[in-house]
């Protein structure tokens, strides 16, 4: 697959896979054998697509992408976790480029449209006595996609085609390399904050907490510089909701 590149670094080494397990698993393979900083492995359909928390990653033939984005940056394994908010800010901006929908993201990073996910990204980290080794950032869009299995069709959707799978990824590595620049400089998301908020769904209003089948609710302020949710409770009493084992919902479903 020919892509119109414009981007410095990011996917100047780029592999297309029709088939592979997984573009997360098969570049862990690669970056072991000494793949550079800035190799992209995206795949026509993966065997064992691997989502959050253990879950799978459906990820049938068609026009959908799986993709993945080998890191080896200068930054402590507390930091790198923020990658996963670049790379949901910057499939946002590719989205709208290429197919002009505005998504919205649900905190950390999950991209929906209309209330249902279209895109989930899954960030890993190998570290060492140095610190980090490589960090891969593994980013699924559905695209031009109408058939969900049972357990996901509630919630799950896609985005239009637009002018293509390529110009899709094309601009989703342009603007991730720009937002990953940045992210260097500063080391936190200080200059993200405002567009980040701008896109987060439930901003202003209140959501639930679930952690572990416990539920609260809270009001919803957005996200700090450093990636965590600020929320209050009925008090006003503020607490941050860092990302992990808990998930944020709206009041009646997903979003
Ligand atoms: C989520 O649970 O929301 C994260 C889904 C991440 C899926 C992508 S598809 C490309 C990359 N390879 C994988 O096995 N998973 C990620």
């Amino acid at each position: 697959m020919k892509l119109d590149l414009k981007t410095k670094t990011i996917g100047n080494a780029y592999l297309w896979m029709e088939e592979i397990d997984s573009t997360n698993e098969e570049l862990k393979r690669q970056a072991a054998a000494g793949a550079v900083h800035g190799t992209v492995l995206a795949a026509g359909y993966q065997t064992n697509g691997k989502g959050r928390r253990g879950r799978t990653w459906d990820s049938p033939k068609g026009d959908n992408i799986y993709l993945s984005i080998l890191l080896r940056p200068d930054l402590q394994p507390a930091e790198a976790s923020m990658l996963t908010l670049i790379g949901a800010l910057a499939v946002a901006d590719s989205i709208k480029e290429t197919t002009g929908a505005d998504c919205q993201i649900k905190w950390p990073n999950d991209l929906v449209l209309a209330g249902k996910k279209v895109c989930g990204i899954l960030t890993e980290m190998s570290t060492g006595a140095d610190g980090i080794q490589y960090v891969i950032v593994g980013i699924g869009i559905n695209v031009n996609r109408s058939i969900f299995p049972e357990d996901i069709a509630h919630m799950a959707s896609s985005i239009e085609k637009g002018q293509g799978r390529e110009a899709i990824i094309a601009s989703l590595l342009f603007h991730f390399e720009e937002k990953y620049d940045k992210f260097l400089k500063y080391k936190n998301l200080a200059p993200f904050v405002e567009e980040y908020n701008e896109r987060l769904a439930g901003i202003g209003r209140q959501v639930q907490i679930l952690s572990g089948g416990e539920g609260v609710i809270r009001t919803s302020h957005g996200i700090d510089e450093g990636g965590a949710l600020i929320v209050t409770d009925e008090e006003g009493k503020e607490e941050k909701i860092i990302s992990g084992e808990v998930s944020v919902r709206g009041l009646y479903g997903y979003v």
